[in-house]
């Protein structure tokens, strides 16, 4: 088993999980008082759903990335203006979680009713509009151009990301090259911004900021490809959102591009499911099967790995500390993680 210079394991993914958070937990709990702050409102359902959004929790991994990257230039991530913009990326992330679920029907989410199933669609598009606009309020107090760059162009990716998506929904067509793309900006610029700002906040150079900024899309990209492959694997319990969904809405992600390739033969089953919105003419765990036999499911998590180890390598750029290998180990735990 490898060892780090700290003595704790880096190969069980879940003590890299606990050593990770454990690393920056007074600095998390202050996150989660602040999240409380700036979810606050005089308006008493906004107070509310921004209750419900805090109390169900989350991994906390876009406020984790930035306090890290602070730390990890010498930063001191428990200074007030880094705990609120480690905040900021946790509302950001807050409300575009609430769109999508609106956007791709989802019922669940954190083992909880999504808010547009509990709320309704038309609180809930307002309730993703409001945390945005909080998310940027807050922000401003930086006074920093280069940080509210950031957050912009991170914000119209992301609706982007979420744009071309809808416009590839129901094809079967899609190339790699679009997946991609879309993964790209839905996902993994937030991640990116996420320790880009942490490394600002850190008064990093330039060359720090690259890394950062480039360990954050590799890192980012993975995690969306574990996603895409965690909705083709496991189960809605687990989760805590529903299982095998993106089929049903019309999302060919990449384990199932590959398999198509594989397998030309199953795209008008493919088609079907997306058509009628159930696993009809193939069953979810024939695709499956059929994505493990033809080596479809493991090319793509391969993939995701090489994006995991490209992150890592983007991180050679920094001086040795804990904080930088808490962020070598990170892109372990999402590769392993089951939620
Ligand atoms: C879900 O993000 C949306 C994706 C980008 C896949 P997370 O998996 O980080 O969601 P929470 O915040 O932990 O619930
Ligand atoms: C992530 O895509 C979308 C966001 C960036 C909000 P998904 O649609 O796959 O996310 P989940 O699976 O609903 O969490
Ligand atoms: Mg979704
Ligand atoms: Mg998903």
């Amino acid at each position: 088993m490898q060892t780090s210079g700290y003595g704790a394991s880096v190969e069980d993914p879940q003590l890299t999980a606990r050593r990770v958070f454990s690393l920056i937990a007074p600095e998390l709990a202050l996150v989660e008082a602040e999240f409380e702050r700036q979810a606050r409102s005089n308006i008493q359902v906004i107070a509310n759903i921004g209750d419900y959004l805090r109390a169900s929790g989350g991994k906390r991994v876009r406020p984790a990335l930035t306090l890290l990257s602070t730390y990890a230039l010498g930063g001191d991530a428990s200074r007030a203006n880094v705990i609120r913009m480690a905040t900021v990326m946790e509302l950001l992330h807050t409300a575009t979680l609430v769109h999508d679920d609106i956007i791709d029907n989802a019922e669940t989410r954190r083992n909880r009713p999504s808010i547009n199933s509990r709320f309704g669609n038309q609180t809930a598009v307002l309730m993703g509009d409001w945390l945005y606009m909080s998310a940027f309020e807050t922000s401003l107090s930086e006074r920093s151009l280069p940080v509210l760059d950031i957050l912009t162009a991170v914000t119209r990716k992301m609706t982007e990301g979420e744009l071309l998506q809808l416009m590839l929904l129901g094809s079967t067509d899609i190339t790699e090259e679009q997946y991609f793309d879309v993964l790209r900006r839905k996902t993994a610029y937030l991640f990116s911004a996420c320790c880009e700002i942490g490394a600002i906040l850190a008064g990093g150079g330039e060359e720090e900021l690259r890394a950062l900024r480039e360990y954050g899309l590799n890192l980012g990209t993975a995690f969306q490809l574990t996603d895409d492959l965690l909705d083709f694997t496991s189960f809605d319990d687990v989760l805590g959102k529903a299982a095998g969904v993106d089929l049903i809405e019309g999302k060919v992600t990449l384990p199932l591009i590959y398999l198509l390739e594989k397998s030309p033969s199953l795209r008008a089953a493919v088609q079907g499911v997306m058509r009628e919105g159930k696993y009809e003419e193939v069953s979810r765990a024939a695709l499956l099967n059929a994505s493990e036999e033809t080596g479809a499911l493991q090319k793509a998590r391969a993939r995701a790995v090489k994006f995991a180890e490209a992150a890592r390598g983007a991180l050679d750029a920094l001086k040795p500390s804990r904080y930088k290998d808490a962020l070598n180990s990170f892109p372990t735990f999402i590769l392993e993680r089951e939620t």
